[in-house]
């Protein structure tokens, strides 16, 4: 009975010391690993996918559950825009037509942030690879770390990736995610996490999301049919609500 309404208490203090995270997550954030036990170490994961396929959701979920750091290209590039460097000038006319920011760029950012102390266990790669020779290039650095990455594909039909775009609308205080068809925030245009105002991220408009599925067509499909062959490619169904997803993709990675 004692033991019982600790129990109620210590989920109660875990609820409101995180606000927005459930109770569940929550008590597998704060827990010390020694006590998590059960969740055995998965080092790298890489995130494939076409744009809108719900990568960086799943790295929010995988994060969450697994403690490792969602190693974002996108977000990286972004955050070079922002704050208005001689990188984030040249790559915001690549990210503003849909094409690929060129290697030269692109790679040594990632290189760089790769070489963190808190890369050394693993990490999820959102983004990256996105081209045959990123890929090559990513198999080199991983086999320098000692890190066998778990290459996972979301595949979700096109037509659907065109709603999911369209209809993203992001937080640009804290990055959170909405969906105004399919995860709308509780208040119409506001951040459930902070009240800020949700805005549209400039590639997120049609003509330039085209542009980034042709894109992704002719340069990403490559790369993943180099994994394919070498029957390293994990599909996972990326066409259901997402916590389904983060269930079927939690399965795969588990599995030897
Ligand atoms: P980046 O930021 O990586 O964009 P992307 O790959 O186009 O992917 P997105 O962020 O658009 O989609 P996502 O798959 O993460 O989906 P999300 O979870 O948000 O790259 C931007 C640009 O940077 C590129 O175009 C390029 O120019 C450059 N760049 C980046 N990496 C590069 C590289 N390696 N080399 C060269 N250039 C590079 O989900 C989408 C929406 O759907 C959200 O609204 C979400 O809430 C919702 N949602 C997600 N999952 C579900 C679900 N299961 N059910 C319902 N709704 C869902």
């Amino acid at each position: 009975m004692q033991r019982e309404s600790r129990k109620v208490s210590r989920r109660r203090f875990l609820k409101e010391a995180t606000g927005a995270v459930g109770a569940a997550s929550a008590l597998t954030i704060l827990k010390p690993r020694w006590v998590r036990g059960a969740e055995k170490e998965i080092g790298v994961v890489v995130l494939l996918g076409p744009p809108g396929a719900g990568k960086s959701e799943q790295s929010r979920r995988l994060t969450a559950r697994h403690s490792i750091p969602i190693i974002s290209t996108g977000d990286l590039l972004r955050d070079q825009v922002r704050r208005g460097t001689q990188l984030g000038l040249q790559a915001d006319t690549y990210m503003k037509a849909g094409q690929l920011v060129p290697d030269s760029l692109m790679n040594p950012i990632l290189e760089d942030r790769l070489s963190q102390p808190d890369c050394a266990r693993g990490f999820i790669l959102d983004g990256y690879p996105r081209t045959l020779a990123q890929a090559e290039s990513l198999d080199v650095l991983l086999k320098r770390q000692g890190l066998p990455p778990h290459i996972i594909l979301l595949e979700v039909p096109t037509e659907r990736l065109f709603k999911l775009l369209t209809g993203r609308r992001v937080c640009p205080r804290c990055n959170r995610s909405y969906n105004i068809y399919f995860q709308p925030p509780q208040k119409e245009n506001l951040c459930d996490a902070d009240g800020t105002t949700l805005v549209q991220r400039p590639d997120d408009k049609e003509e330039v999301i085209r542009r980034r599925l042709d894109t992704y067509q002719k340069e990403t499909q490559p790369a993943i049919e180099y994994y394919a062959r070498q029957g390293r490619l994990v599909r996972v169904n990326g066409n259901q609500p997402p916590e389904k997803v983060a269930a079927e993709l939690e399965v795969k990675i588990a599995s030897p």
